[in-house]
């Protein structure tokens, strides 16, 4: 589901007599422009709407419209006559060629509050420019939690004795997609599980082709670590994406924090998954144990010159009776410099704010992020029963979905369209 944008109608034009497309100007903070409107009936000038690219796709009442605005809205104006010219030089060196490692580390180590705001900012117009105000919420179903990896960070890790483990059926999972596509309006839906290979490759490719069958969905697999011809067949099935993070391109921490994996494996894989044809959305944990700027620098460069077509960073948070239990959880001021510069180097890239942002800064994370360069959100979709035994890291952050999915294209088949012209241009 995409989320629209309201703005006011400052004119309407008739169509050509009996087309029911009427062309309109509209004006939103970014001052005014042309879009088309289809079947909206009774369009005056001052009436709201809400709109994705250039489409109005229905009416709101000013009330709903101030409501979008103020969790969108971005943050105070920045005083530039502040800003160092290093600095200025390499936020304006991005607009014209590939930014190099010292000047990514000179912005990840920035901790004055005038230059962050500068760089979000930077970021947020970046993602304006190239995406426009096309805005998506996607959702995430856990399936399983049980896991047969040891990672030191996670709660689900195999040696987690107090988790109580589950399992959902075959069914239920179709079910539960059904139930977001048809009820809620969602089109792209991310399928995750620990490493759990009681679901064999012929069932989760059955689960596929029963989705793909009864839904008009996107589908993206995060599973984890199975073979490539796992994938493969995933693929064949319908699964358009992976979620596969690298978690850190340091090989030696990775190592370390992965007992029985290792980095080029990793690697190996996400190539795998890449040359298959899958949407690949990649990224790391930001604060990890002997992680330095440098690391972080290296991670955002591993990304781009992978070419993720997803960004999925997010902060450790830890986890009880895990090895990283007493670790402190990653910066969320870094998190937004991390995803800032992922938007500066890869400006047509999808990036969701992640759950674990919303869980050390709750909603106030979500619109920080969003007005830092991502561009879209990705909700929990697991059932309730389930929810809180998915403890990868405590409290996870659920909040507030209903006033944002109101705002998505419920329904709409316009909605998936769009998306899939998005995901195809991912590939040119
Ligand atoms: N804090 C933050 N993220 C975590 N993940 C696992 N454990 C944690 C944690 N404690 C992330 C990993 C994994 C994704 C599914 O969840 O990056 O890839």
């Amino acid at each position: 589901m995409c989320l629209t944008i309201p703005a006011k109608v400052v004119s309407v034009e008739e169509g050509l007599s009996g087309s029911p497309i009427r062309n309109l100007i509209v004006e939103d903070s970014k001052g005014r422009k042309e879009v088309k409107a289809l079947m909206i009936d009774d369009l005056k000038a001052g009436d709201w709407v809400l709109y994705s690219f250039d489409t109005a796709v229905r009416k709101i009442g000013a009330d709903d419209a101030r409501e979008i605005l103020e969790l969108l809205e971005p943050r105070a104006g920045i005083d530039v006559t502040r800003l160092k010219t290093d600095f200025v030089n390499i936020l304006k060196a991005c607009h014209t060629r590939m930014l190099e490692r010292e000047e990514v580390i000179r912005l990840l180590k920035t901790s004055d509050p005038i230059e962050i705001k500068a760089l979000c900012s930077e970021a947020n117009t970046i993602r304006q420019a190239n995406l426009k105000d096309f805005f998506c919420i996607h959702g995430i179903i856990e399936f399983s939690n049980h896991c047969v990896r040891e990672c030191h960070y996670c709660g689900l890790r195999r040696g987690s004795r107090d988790v109580t483990r589950y399992r959902m059926e075959p069914q239920e999972i179709v079910a539960a997609v059904a139930d977001a596509v048809d009820k809620r309006g969602y089109k792209l839906i991310v399928l995750q599980s620990g490493d759990d290979f009681l679901y064999t490759d012929d069932m989760l490719v059955d689960i596929l082709k029963e989705i793909k069958k009864r839904c008009q969905v996107f589908i993206f697999m995060s599973v984890g670590e199975r073979g490539l011809d796992c994938y493969k067949r995933m693929r064949e099935a319908g699964a358009s994406g992976v979620l596969f993070r690298f978690e850190t391109s340091h090989e030696a921490i990775y190592n370390t924090l992965h007992p029985g994996q290792s980095f080029r494996q990793r690697v190996e894989l996400l190539k795998g998954m890449k040359e298959m044809g899958y949407y690949v959305a990649s990224g790391f944990l930001i604060g990890l144990p002997g992680q330095t700027v440098e690391d972080i620098a290296d991670d955002i460069l591993f990304m781009k010159f992978f070419g993720v077509n997803m960004v999925t960073v997010g902060p450790f948070v830890p986890c009880e009776k895990t090895p990283l239990a007493t670790h402190p959880h990653g910066s969320a001021e870094m998190t937004l410099k991390v995803t800032a510069i992922s938007r500066l180097l890869m400006p047509r890239a999808k990036i969701p704010v992640t759950t674990a942002l919303e869980t050390i800064e709750s909603e106030e994370g979500r619109r920080l992020g969003l007005s830092s360069g991502a561009n879209s959100l990705m909700f929990n979709l697991t059932p309730e029963r389930y929810r809180d035994d998915y403890r990868i890291y405590p409290n996870k952050y659920h909040g507030n979905e209903a006033i944002w999915e109101k705002y998505g294209l419920s329904k709409e088949i316009l909605s998936y369209k769009m998306l899939e012209k998005k995901m195809l241009e991912a590939f040119v």
